[in-house]
């Protein structure tokens, strides 16, 4: 599959350094030539043997070192890659990279590289939500330089968050994409939503739902590589707002709603993965309601249907929508679908291990208005992404 394809990857010093290994196995299976660069402090993690024997390739460590072959070999190897993955990438490689500094093989191969570059950043969460490296990563993205986001998890260090590197599966899947690059929404106007609102009642207190908004940016993210020209409407999340995406942060039900109908008109497919807060607080009170004895009672009114208003207002929109449901799954996916006017839903068993609100994974049955429906394993909301939209294709 990746036959006559030079990849280069660079590793650089982070414990993720020996699922490099996997990635590198990976590859060479599906036939990829694969040139390894080490920096000296991924050499410390595993040795350059281990790259040599799975690459079946020279691994480069020291700049200085008689080169293998009498050319300039960062130059050499600059010129050869057909894509440069940098797998993990630490944030000391990408804060090189982002302030033009190349002081060793890798760096200076990186910077001498016409081929597309792309990082797979692994460190501990604080590190990774530091907005130096925040910044630094803006900057490369600006630059097009690309970056397959970490997944979130118990990382070496005990800390609990985002910094795991993402699964060798899906940076391999992304490579074989790189090259298979499918560009079949340019020039469409997608609008999605993702991530929870919030009904406050006073200045301290709200209601909401579990909604991180991962599953809305995944898709994002997607339609943007595939050409898109996406606009996301976003509830309060703690993501990185990702880049080349035009984005319409708003807190509460009724504001989703003003923007998605703004933006409704003039678009040709809307992807509806928040979950928007179907009631709100039928007041509010502008100072802190004051605790006392016995119980307190917050009575509620229905917020806005966002999706139902679209299907209705529809003309030659694709509508999709989103189902999350305890039970009787397909009865009130198909429901929802009917009644909303939708083309397509997407229905997760959030009460199912692994699938709906906040995890990476999800587990999903999608329905369309023609009767098919197709059942889907447990995966990441990443690859989640490309199958809804191969779907809507
Ligand atoms: O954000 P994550 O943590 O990644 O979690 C993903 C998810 C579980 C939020 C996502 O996969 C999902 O299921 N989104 C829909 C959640 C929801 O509100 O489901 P629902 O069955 O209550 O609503 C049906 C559809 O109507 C949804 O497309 C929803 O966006 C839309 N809706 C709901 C209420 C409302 N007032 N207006 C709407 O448009």
């Amino acid at each position: 599959m990746l036959k006559n394809k030079n990849i280069v990857l660079g590793v650089t010093g982070g414990i993720a350094v020996y699922k490099a290994v996997d990635v590198v196995s990976r590859l060479k299976k599906l036939n990829a030539n694969i040139d390894v660069i080490m920096t000296d402090s991924a050499s410390k993690f595993v040795t350059p043997l281990t790259f040599q024997s799975m690459s079946q390739n020279h691994v480069t460590v020291d700049m200085f070192k008689e080169p293998v072959n009498w050319d300039i070999e960062h130059i050499s190897l600059a010129k050869k890659a057909d894509i440069f993955l940098i797998v993990p990438a630490t944030a000391n490689v990408i804060g090189k990279v982002a302030n033009g500094i190349a002081d060793d093989m890798l760096t200076t191969t990186i910077m001498a590289t016409k081929a597309k570059v792309i990082f797979a950043p692994a460190m501990n969460t604080q590190m990774y939500l530091n907005p130096i490296f925040k910044n630094n990563m803006k900057v490369l993205q600006e630059l097009d330089y690309e970056f397959i986001s970490p997944e979130e998890g118990r990382l070496a260090c005990g800390d609990i968050g985002p910094g795991k590197l993402a699964d060798p599966e899906y940076i391999v899947k992304y490579v074989i994409d790189h090259f298979n690059k499918k560009k079949d929404l340019e020039g469409k106007k997608v609008l999605i939503t993702a991530g929870p609102t919030i009904e406050a009642f006073d200045p301290v207190r709200y209601i909401s739902n579990h909604s991180s908004g991962k599953m809305g940016y995944s898709i994002a993210e997607e339609a943007k590589n595939r050409g898109a020209n996406v606009t996301l409407i976003s509830g309060p999340t703690k993501l990185l707002k990702p880049v080349g995406i035009n984005i319409i942060n708003v807190t509460s039900t009724e504001e989703m709603y003003e923007e998605t109908i703004k933006y409704f008109k003039s678009t040709d497919i809307l992807i509806k993965a928040a979950a928007p807060s179907d009631y709100k607080p039928i007041s509010y009170n502008k100072n802190k309601i004051k605790k006392s004895e016995g119980s307190m009672h917050i009575e509620l009114t229905r917020n806005p249907d966002i999706l139902e208003k679209c299907g209705e207002i529809k003309d030659s929109q694709i509508i999709i929508g989103f189902a999350a449901e305890t039970e009787n799954i397909e009865e009130y996916a198909i429901n929802k679908m009917e009644n909303k006017n939708l083309d397509m839903i997407v229905a997760n068993n959030i009460a199912e291990e692994g699938a709906g609100f906040k995890g990476d994974t999800n587990k999903v049955i999608i329905f369309n208005n023609s009767g098919k429906k197709k059942e889907y394993p447990l995966m990441s909301k990443k690859n989640l992404a490309k199958i809804i939209l191969d779907n809507i294709k």
